[in-house]
């Protein structure tokens, strides 16, 4: 089932559209990644549905690449208005963000070139709220991160966190970004070898979904950068009990992609 997503996932390149528009809107960047998986959230019930809700004509076949071409068909024109729902709920949960009213809304969606009415902004909003199941309070990777640093620095004062905050925000919004590419060199990486198999792949997909990896990877880039490696990585995985192979092994596959893929980086060790 999440394999089937996963194939989605290049194609509906989504995060991007989200980080821009809480950047535009100027909303807190928490509300944006809380976007980002309420959506995740949204699409992958709706994908459920629509594989377990049995087609009249029978015109779908098993392959999942004919999952993907007709889920991608029926959600294209909804689309733009589902992801801006999702941005728009999570400003709503947000502390430190303004909502997004339904004024400021239709005219940010008619400036991008999405004309829509107040009562179809309203509908869209109903139907991701139901889809799901009202259930809105996720935690997104920034959390974990903010999180993991409170504890870091109350068992490492002499860390910057300030610094290393800052480092993550950047750090989080490229993995955001090239989520894809990354995870594909993780899995190389941790399979050791160039074609992974289906099944190699349906049984890295928790690994990709794992919050808790993904901020300490984040905030272990981070300290590599600013030099803090050594302090930040031991400390990171007494906190979580993650392997230092397991953070050093995502760094690098972050790393990498920073730097180029054509470059070579000094291995971590
Ligand atoms: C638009 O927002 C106003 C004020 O929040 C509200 O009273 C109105 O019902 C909304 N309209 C629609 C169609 O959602």
């Amino acid at each position: 089932m999440f394999y089937v997503l996963l194939l989605c996932l290049p194609l509906l390149c989504y995060s991007e559209y989200i980080l821009l528009i809480t950047k535009e809107l100027r909303l807190d960047p928490l509300a944006g990644y809380h976007a980002v998986e309420l959506l995740q959230r949204f699409m992958v019930k709706y994908i459920e549905d629509y594989i377990t809700t049995p087609t009249p004509k029978g015109a779908t076949s098993n392959h999942p690449r004919h999952y993907e071409d007709a889920v991608y068909n029926k959600l294209k024109d909804k689309f733009p208005l589902i992801i801006f729902s999702c941005v728009q709920l999570a400003s709503k949960l947000s502390l430190h963000s303004h909502m997004i009213d339904n004024n400021t809304a239709v005219h940010f969606l008619h400036s991008v070139g999405c004309t829509v009415s107040k009562q179809a902004l309203l509908e869209s909003e109903l139907m991701v709220l139901k889809g799901l199941k009202f259930r809105l309070n996720v935690l997104n990777p920034l959390t974990y991160v903010e999180i993991l640093l409170e504890v870091l620095g109350h068992n490492e004062p002499s860390i910057p966190l300030k610094h290393l905050y800052h480092y993550c925000h950047h750090v989080l919004q490229f993995i955001s970004l090239e989520r894809t590419a990354i995870y594909e060199t993780l899995l190389m990486a941790t399979t050791e070898c160039v074609s992974p198999s289906r099944e190699q792949r349906e049984k890295f997909v928790p690994v990709t979904e794992d919050c808790m990896l993904l901020g300490v990877g984040v905030i272990a880039v981070a300290a590599f950068i600013l030099r803090k490696w050594e302090e930040v990585v031991g400390e990171l995985s007494h906190i979580t009990r993650i392997s230092k192979r397991s953070i050093t092994d995502f760094a690098h596959a972050t790393l990498v992609h920073i730097v180029g893929i054509s470059s070579s980086i000094t291995p971590l060790s």
